[in-house]
């Protein structure tokens, strides 16, 4: 495979040395599962947020045929994070955007994406991973992406090291990469 040219490759090939059997995950969008399944496999728990029905449950199914039980499923918005989770997180996963061949106008949004960044902030471990891709080829991505990277450049260097990934040379606004751990 060639790693640099598939963004859900290379960001789970980026992830994977953050994870081991002790570690707490969460799926901030949890869409057709993929991702979910990624952490599940390679995590002790992983939670998984969805404001959409049809992605929970298909994303239920997909771990249940995987023989999976450490996950835990949450039909509301990643905003809401603190409701649900109570524990500091070894990895968070945001693939934002609309679900795969389902409804188009139902996409993350900047104002939600960015307090679910914050919640994310203040609960990551030291060392921990957030790994964020970016779609903006539509108009609601388009905003999201100024809004969060505008957000993730400012935030205090002493205390989080930040990535951006980018395709330099690509057509169509392919998507791109924000890694963030923190220092201490
Ligand atoms: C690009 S898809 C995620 C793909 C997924 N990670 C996968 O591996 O298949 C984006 C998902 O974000 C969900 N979403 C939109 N707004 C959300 C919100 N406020 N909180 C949680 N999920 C949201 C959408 O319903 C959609 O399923």
């Amino acid at each position: 495979m060639n790693i640099i040219s598939k963004t859900t490759q290379l960001d789970k090939y980026l992830i994977k040395p953050y994870l081991n059997k002790e570690s707490i995950t969460v799926d901030m969008t949890v869409g057709n599962g993929n991702d979910t399944l990624f952490l599940a496999l390679n995590s002790k728990k992983v939670y998984g947020f969805d404001i959409q029905k049809i992605a929970i449950e298909k994303t239920d199914k997909l771990l249940k045929e995987n023989g999976l039980n450490n996950y835990q499923l949450i039909c509301d918005s990643h905003s809401e994070l603190d409701k649900y989770v109570n524990e500091l997180v070894d990895v968070f996963i945001f693939n934002f955007g609309y679900l795969p061949k389902a409804d188009k106008t139902i996409t993350t949004i900047a104002e939600s994406s960015l307090e679910a960044l914050k919640k994310a902030l203040g609960l990551l471990k030291i060392d921990g991973l957030i790994s964020m891709t970016l779609y903006y080829g539509h108009r609601n991505g388009e905003i999201e992406r100024e809004i969060i990277l505008d957000y993730v450049n400012k935030l205090d260097y002493n205390k989080y090291y930040v990535l951006y990934i980018r395709p330099f040379n690509q057509q169509n606004n392919p998507p791109e990469i924000v890694l963030i751990t923190r220092k201490k």
